[in-house]
């Protein structure tokens, strides 16, 4: 079922209902369990096309994919492929077609993969799209929180930084809009989420609130989601000098936290959680990391294998 729905891949978080969330989780706790290396893949070759610098997301996938006996080929600088002398995106996915079994694309245009997927014979996933969406990191991050102990249903949750150019965000409240939970959207007045995303939420009826201030909610909270300020998708510099500094998590906020609190993040963080945070069991956000391998090599299983 999940691998026919996604048989041309995973564009947007809004094509997943909550069984099929539910499904691939399952899956993914499943490659938690059998942590071993399969061959299951062996056979398959994965491309990955990164026009957008990328640690975590480019380097699970492929080790994903390894893990899974698979090989895989691409390049992570736009500027080394023949995207340079002109070529467009449609004729780069017909070429790559030929060559791999599936594509993972990362593009500084929000609408990248949904027009690779037009071109493509073989699956697409969106591995960040402009400041459109990042769903696996979004299906990443829920595996994570229910892994951690927290329930979907019932749970708050503040979702802070930028939430207007921050795809991870976009595709978070997108998923999380499939359960019951309480969600405080937290960010500088030029920072909130764009009128059509909230328009999204309101017609799905998800309990939301817009704050500019955290403290005064922290002890409400089972997570706090925090993001980076994007700075490259800011058009103005001194727009940007102005929010940069806007929030910065420190330790003794967490004296303000329930015990069960998590505080998350996608990564990379620059200055909006301070380092002496790190040691804490409620700082989860390189777990975080962890979770992509087992929530990759579910969706590498499922698209690739046979
Ligand atoms: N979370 C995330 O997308 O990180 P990278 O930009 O390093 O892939």
């Amino acid at each position: 079922m999940f691998k026919e729905k996604f048989k041309e891949g995973i564009i947007t978080a809004k094509d997943f209902t909550r069984d099929d969330i539910d499904y691939i989780l399952n899956r993914a706790q499943e490659m938690i369990r059998n942590d071993i290396n399969s061959q299951l893949l062996s056979n398959k070759i994965l491309a990955t096309l990164f026009f957008e610098p990328s640690t975590r997301t480019r380097l699970s996938f492929e080790s994903s994919m390894h893990r899974l006996g698979g090989s895989v080929i691409g390049f992570h600088k736009g500027d080394v492929s023949s995207t340079t002398k002109g070529e467009s995106l449609a004729d780069t996915i017909r070429t790559v077609e030929n060559y791999s079994d599936g594509i993972v694309i990362r593009h500084n245009l929000e609408g990248a993969a949904k027009l690779a997927a037009k071109f493509s014979r073989i699956p697409i996933i969106n591995a960040g799209s402009g400041s459109g969406e990042h769903p696996t990191q979004a299906l990443l991050d829920l595996l994570t929180i229910t892994q951690e102990g927290q329930k979907l249903d019932g749970m708050n949750i503040g979702i802070m930084g930028d939430l207007k150019y921050g795809r991870t965000v976009h595709s978070l409240t997108i998923l999380l809009s499939n359960y019951d939970a309480n969600i405080y959207l937290i960010s500088p007045n030029e920072l909130m989420l764009r009128n059509r995303d909230k328009d999204f939420l309101q017609k799905r009826q998800v309990k939301y609130k817009e704050i500019t201030q955290y403290r005064k909610i922290l002890d409400v909270l089972d997570v706090l989601y925090m993001t980076r300020i994007q700075k490259e998708r800011i058009p103005d510099v001194e727009e940007y000098d102005k929010v940069k500094s806007f929030y910065v998590f420190r330790k003794d906020d967490l004296n303000n936290t329930k015990d069960n609190f998590k505080l998350m993040h996608p990564l990379p963080r620059i200055t909006e959680i301070s380092p002496e945070v790190d040691s804490s069991p409620k700082a989860i956000y390189f777990k975080q990391t962890y979770y992509g391998i087992p929530m990759r090599k579910a969706i590498l299983a499922e698209l690739l294998s046979d």
